[in-house]
C-alpha cells in the first residue's frame, strides 16, 4: 500500500524493494505502476501495462532508459514513453530516491 506523504506524490517505500536492473509494480490509488530500477541507479516509473495488449512491463527487460515488452518484444522509451508506434506510448511519472524511498509524482509527465 502506498503511503502519500505529501500533496502530488506518493512514499512507494524502499528503493531495494526493486531489484536493481530490473522492475516492480505498485498499486498505487488503483492504477497499476512499473517502477524501473536500472543497473547505473536511474529510476523510471510508467503505467505497467503495455499498450499492445496488456503485457507486464514491469517484468520486461531493462536498460539503456528503455524496456522491452515480456510478451512481444516492443520496445518504450521509459523517460519518455515513446512506443514503436504513436498509438502505443505509456504514461511516465516523475519519481526519485530520497534517503532510500522511491518518491512518486501522482501527475503523470508529459506523454509521448
Ligand atoms: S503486450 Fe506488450 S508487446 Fe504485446
Amino acid at each position: 500500500m502506498a503511503d502519500v506523504k505529501a500533496a502530488g506524490t506518493v512514499t512507494l517505500g524502499s528503493v531495494e524493494k526493486v531489484p536493481l536492473g530490473q522492475g516492480f509494480c505498485f498499486l498505487v490509488a488503483g492504477e497499476e505502476i512499473a517502477v524501473f530500477r536500472q543497473r547505473d541507479g536511474a529510476v523510471f516509473a510508467t503505467q505497467n501495462r503495455c499498450p499492445h495488449r496488456q503485457g507486464p512491463l514491469s517484468e520486461g527487460v531493462l536498460g539503456a532508459g528503455k524496456v522491452i515488452c515480456p510478451l512481444h518484444a516492443h520496445v518504450f522509451d521509459c523517460r519518455s514513453g515513446a512506443g514503436p508506434k504513436p498509438e502505443e506510448c505509456l504514461k511516465v511519472y516523475p519519481v526519485s530516491v530520497v534517503d532510500g524511498q522511491i518518491i512518486l509524482g501522482l501527475g503523470t509527465g508529459p506523454r509521448c
